[in-house]
């Protein structure tokens, strides 16, 4: 278990990224029974970090989720969500305390809950001081209604602005192997504060799974051929290394982020109850260090 911050949540290695239970305005084809069967798999599993937000079904995801868990205990969940878009105009960012204290109360709501363990201001807005917003936040932790205070797509700046009074438990930013900016971006400055660190994306939406082959670039349009290229080297040799644990290239890659002591937890994201069973596997790989220092050198 790993305590999230100064707060005290403590969460697994590996949680669940949820933008694909209820997330229709982002994703197509989803269906809710799918994303309610994914939740009851990862509680199955022993996954009770649920990473969710406003966002994903504009509060759809937070209501499905509530159903999934009816008649689980509250204390055997730890229900992570974030808010910034206005429910009107989700484009219109707005990270003012009136504005947080309303999304809080109503993310309550359709969790049918009466607290959240982790709440992130999911993207920060240009008006609000940083310092501001957080406080705001630290008056429902008070309150009871949060546990811990995070932060998502902060700058450094933004983080340092925002963390002015040392209340950031938590930020949630873009980091994968394939994706390394935070490394040297947040690391140094989430480490000296004992700020916890969770990661988005960290199968690169799928493609660290392995199952895209070398043809399928096109989908991918934010690599170069060049970067395409390498990575599908660096998959190689993850391949290699999960043939020798007997696991697949998805459980490999989530393992490297369980053994990152810069990761908090890791919460991939599943669109079906099978990938979670999969991603669940990871438990069972333990690399040793050498193989961990492949796989980080095979991304380099
Ligand atoms: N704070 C933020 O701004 C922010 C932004 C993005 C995401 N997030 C959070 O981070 C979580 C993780 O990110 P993500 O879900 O977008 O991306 P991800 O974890 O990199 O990739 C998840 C996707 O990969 C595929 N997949 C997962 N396991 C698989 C398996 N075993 N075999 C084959 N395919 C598999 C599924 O998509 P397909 O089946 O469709 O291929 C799944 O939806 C999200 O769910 C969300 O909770 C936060």
């Amino acid at each position: 278990m790993v305590t999230i911050g100064h707060s005290t949540v403590t969460v697994d290695p590996m949680g669940l990224g949820t933008n694909k239970v209820g997330g229709h305005n982002l994703f197509s084809g989803l269906k809710d029974a799918d994303g309610i069967a994914v939740v009851q798999e990862a509680l199955a599993k022993h996954i009770t970090l649920l990473d969710t937000a406003f966002m994903y079904g504009l509060g759809h995801s937070e209501e499905l989720i509530a159903e999934a868990l009816q008649g689980v205990p509250r204390d055997q969940v730890i229900i992570a969500t974030k808010a910034a878009q206005t429910p009107s105009d989700p484009k219109v960012l707005d990270n003012s305390p009136a504005f947080l204290k309303q999304a809080v109360d109503d993310a309550l709501n359709r969790l049918q809950t009466d607290y959240l363990d982790i709440f992130y201001i999911h993207f920060p807005d240009a008006k609000t001081p940083k310092a501001e917003a957080v406080n705001a936040l630290a008056e429902l932790r008070a309150a009871g209604k949060l546990r811990a205070i995070g932060v998502s797509n902060f700058s450094l700046a933004q983080l340092q602005e925002a963390n002015a009074d040392g209340l950031v438990d938590v930020v949630e930013d873009h980091y994968s192997l394939v994706h390394r900016d935070a490394e040297k971006t947040l690391f140094p400055y989430l480490r000296a504060h004992q700020i916890s660190f969770v990661p988005y994306f960290p199968l690169a939406s799928g493609l660290l799974t392995g199952k895209y082959g070398p043809k399928a670039a096109a989908q991918f349009p934010q690599y170069s051929a060049e970067q395409y290229t390498a990575i599908m080297a660096g998959l190689a040799i993850v391949r290699q290394i999960a043939k020798a644990h007997a696991a697949t290239v998805a459980q490999v890659v989530l393992a490297w982020y369980m053994a990152n002591p810069d990761v908090a937890t890791v919460i991939p994201g599943a669109r079906l109850p099978e990938q979670v069973d999969q991603n669940a596997g990871a438990y069972a790989v333990h690399l040793t260090p050498a193989e961990y220092q492949q796989i980080d050198a095979a991304f380099k």
